[in-house]
């Protein structure tokens, strides 16, 4: 494994040439985007993107989202590209969104798990865009971590997880959204679902489509599609995971003290003296959901390390803002 470290304000060509050499021959590159790092192959070589499974201990089931340059190079993996998606791709490409479509017969069936759709984005990260442009080639990218454990949002983390199962890890930085881009349904345009929240919200696709955007396994009303890799366990740490409400925050201060190997992570506005002895430990959390998306997972990854066995996640607040932190809260709880 070669970490290499390129600078997001221009990512010099030496990399990019290191990595596109790799990409050329069916290996294996880990690269930021604006959400998480990914863990890239070049998507029309089976064997190449046979190696993303295998690396990840990921399921066969779970399809991968394609990263490509632009629009256009999306379009022409697809087998139909409604006006939705070109609307969607002109204002929120580059950026947090991936859109499912119809896929193109050229895209593997180990891309897509088989499905008749795949996944495309094209993400804003500049390291990531100077990859794709530099190698030329559609990037089948999970998320560059081992299946069910915490995304990575800096080089270090993808290390931690993927050691030498991946050959090269461009370093950009810590990643900036923090958490995984939207995925959205557009298979029937007229009725968008978001499968999996993020930055770019169901009332933002909504306003700009003009059509209601449902929430798959959401609120009451919303339909349910089968979307694979949004049932298991999943964006976890090791430790156990509780979200907690104030009643709940204000009975486990009233515990006996004593030396706990556990954190409590408390919004900002809310933090008190009171809580600073209660908890082995106490990380107070950005009082915007952007805020909290970005730092979201290296504090976990933190609290890991530091082999905390118990977190206590403050209940979020309300509203639609928060439905990505609040997804990625909640997946982390599952125990199943
Ligand atoms: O922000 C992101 O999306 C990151 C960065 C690297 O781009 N990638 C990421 O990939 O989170 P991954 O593999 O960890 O999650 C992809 C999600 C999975 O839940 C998968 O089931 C869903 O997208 N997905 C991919 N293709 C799909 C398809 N054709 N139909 C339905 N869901 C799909
Ligand atoms: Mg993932």
């Amino acid at each position: 494994m070669t970490l290499l470290t390129v600078d997001p304000t221009n990512p010099d060509d030496a990399a990019l040439g290191r990595a596109t050499e790799v990409l050329r021959h069916g290996g294996l590159v880990a690269f930021p985007t604006e959400t998480v790092y990914g863990l890239g192959a070049h998507a029309l070589d089976t064997a190449a993107v046979e190696r993303i499974y295998e690396a990840k201990g990921r399921p066969a089931w779970n399809p991968l989202i394609v990263h490509v340059a632009n629009a256009g190079a999306a379009r022409a993996l697809t087998a139909s590209w409604p006006r939705e998606a070109e609307l969607l791709a002109v204002h929120f490409w580059p950026g947090p969104l991936t859109l499912v479509l119809p896929r193109d017969p050229a895209v593997p069936d180990i891309v897509t798990a088989g499905l008749d759709s795949v996944g495309v984005r094209v993400p804003s990260h500049p390291v990531a865009l100077a990859l794709l442009r530099a190698c030329g080639l559609p990037l089948a990218a999970p998320s560059a971590n081992r299946s069910n454990e915490l995304s990575p949002t800096t080089a270090q983390h993808v290390v931690k997880s993927l050691g030498s199962a991946v050959e090269l890890v461009l370093d950009g930085g810590a990643t900036s959204v923090g958490i995984e881009s939207t995925v959205l349904d557009l298979r029937d345009p007229a009725h968008p679902v978001v499968l999996r929240p993020g930055a770019v919200s169901a009332a933002d696709i909504a306003e700009l489509l003009g059509v209601p955007v449902l929430r798959a396994g959401g609120a009451e009303g919303d339909v349910a599609r089968p979307s694979p890799g949004m049932t298991e366990r999943h964006y976890s740490p090791r430790a156990a995971l509780r979200l907690v409400d104030d009643d709940g925050i204000a009975t486990l201060v009233r515990r006996d003290a004593g030396v706990r190997n556990e954190a409590l992570l408390v919004m900002q506005s809310t933090i008190s003296q009171g809580l600073m002895g209660a908890f082995g430990r106490v990380e107070t959390m950005p009082d915007s959901p952007e805020g909290y998306a970005r730092v979201l997972y290296a504090r976990l990854h933190a609290l890991d390390d530091a082999g905390v066995t118990d977190i206590y996640v403050q209940q979020l607040p309300d509203g639609a803002a928060w439905d990505g932190v609040r997804d990625r809260l909640a997946r982390a709880t599952r125990h199943d």
